[in-house]
C-alpha cells in the first residue's frame, strides 16, 4: 500500500465498521491515486459526487496548497465524508449535487472531478450534467471523468453486475435511474459538445477487473 492510501485511509479509522470496510473496498477496486495525478497541483479542486470523501482526502493530503471541495447529494455519506477527510483544513464536504455546486460558485474552480458518477445517472442527463460540471470552471480548468469503458468486455459486464448489487440490492449507491457504459468514442463527444478539448483519454483498468477509464479534459 502506498504511503498516500496509508494516511487516506487512516482518516477513516474513527468510522463504524461498515463504513471503513466500503471505503478499503473502494480505495482498493478503483485507480484513484491515479486518477489524483492528473490533477494539477495547488487551486480550488471540486470533487463532484464526492461519496464518503475518499478521493477529496487523497487530493487534499498529496498537496496541501489545494483546496477540495466535496459535493454529494447523499446525506449519510458527507457526514461520514465530513466525520473523516472534512478533518482536514483543506478538505470542505456538503450535501449538493452539480447543480446547486454550479448555482453558487460557477467559474470559481481550478478543476473538477467527477468520479464513478455519470454511469448512475440517466443517459439522457449525461450531457446537461457535463455542460454543468463545464460551468463550475474558469477558463482553462481541468476536468477529470473517470468512468467504467462500455467495451463488451467481460470486464465491462462484471462491472454492471457489481454496480447492480450495490445500488439495487444493498442500496450502498444511490443512483439517479442510470446504470450505463458507453464507449470512449461516444463520451469523447459529449465531452466536446459540452464545451471541453479531450487531452487525453487513458485506460487504467490494468490490474483491476473493472475497465476503469479517465478523460482529462479542458474549459474551452
Ligand atoms: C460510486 S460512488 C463514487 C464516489 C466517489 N466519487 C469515489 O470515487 O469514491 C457514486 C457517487 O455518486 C453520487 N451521485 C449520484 N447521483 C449524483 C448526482 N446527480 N450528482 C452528484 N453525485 C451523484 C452518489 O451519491 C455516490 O456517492
Amino acid at each position: 500500500m502506498s504511503e498516500l492510501l496509508d494516511k487516506t485511509l487512516a482518516l477513516f479509522s474513527e468510522l463504524p465498521p461498515a463504513e471503513r470496510f466500503h471505503v478499503r473496498a473502494r480505495a482498493f477496486s478503483a485507480p484513484l491515486e491515479a486518477v489524483a495525478r492528473h490533477v494539477p497541483t495547488g487551486g480550488t479542486v471540486a470533487d463532484v459526487g464526492c461519496g464518503h470523501g475518499l478521493l477529496s482526502a487523497m487530493l487534499a493530503l498529496e498537496d496541501p496548497e489545494r483546496t477540495v471541495h466535496g459535493v454529494d447529494p447523499d446525506p449519510r455519506k458527507v457526514m461520514w465524508a465530513a466525520k473523516g477527510p472534512g478533518r482536514l483544513p483543506n478538505v470542505h464536504a456538503e450535501v449538493g449535487t452539480v447543480e446547486s455546486l454550479a448555482e453558487q460558485r460557477a467559474g470559481q474552480f481550478d478543476a473538477a472531478v467527477v468520479c464513478d458518477v455519470l454511469y448512475l445517472l440517466p443517459r439522457e442527463r449525461w450531457p446537461e450534467f457535463l455542460r454543468t460540471a463545464r460551468r463550475l470552471l474558469r477558463p482553462g480548468g481541468r476536468f477529470l471523468l473517470k468512468e467504467a469503458e462500455g467495451n463488451g468486455s467481460w470486464k465491462h459486464y462484471k462491472c454492471l453486475a457489481q454496480e447492480w448489487v450495490m445500488v439495487k440490492l444493498l442500496g450502498r449507491t444511490k443512483a439517479g435511474g442510470g446504470l450505463v457504459l458507453e464507449p470512449r468514442g461516444t463520451v469523447e463527444a459529449l465531452l466536446r459538445e459540452a464545451g471541453f478539448t479531450v487531452r487525453e483519454t487513458v485506460a487504467l483498468d490494468a490490474g483491476y477487473t473493472t475497465p476503469h477509464i479517465l478523460y482529462v479534459a479542458e474549459a474551452t
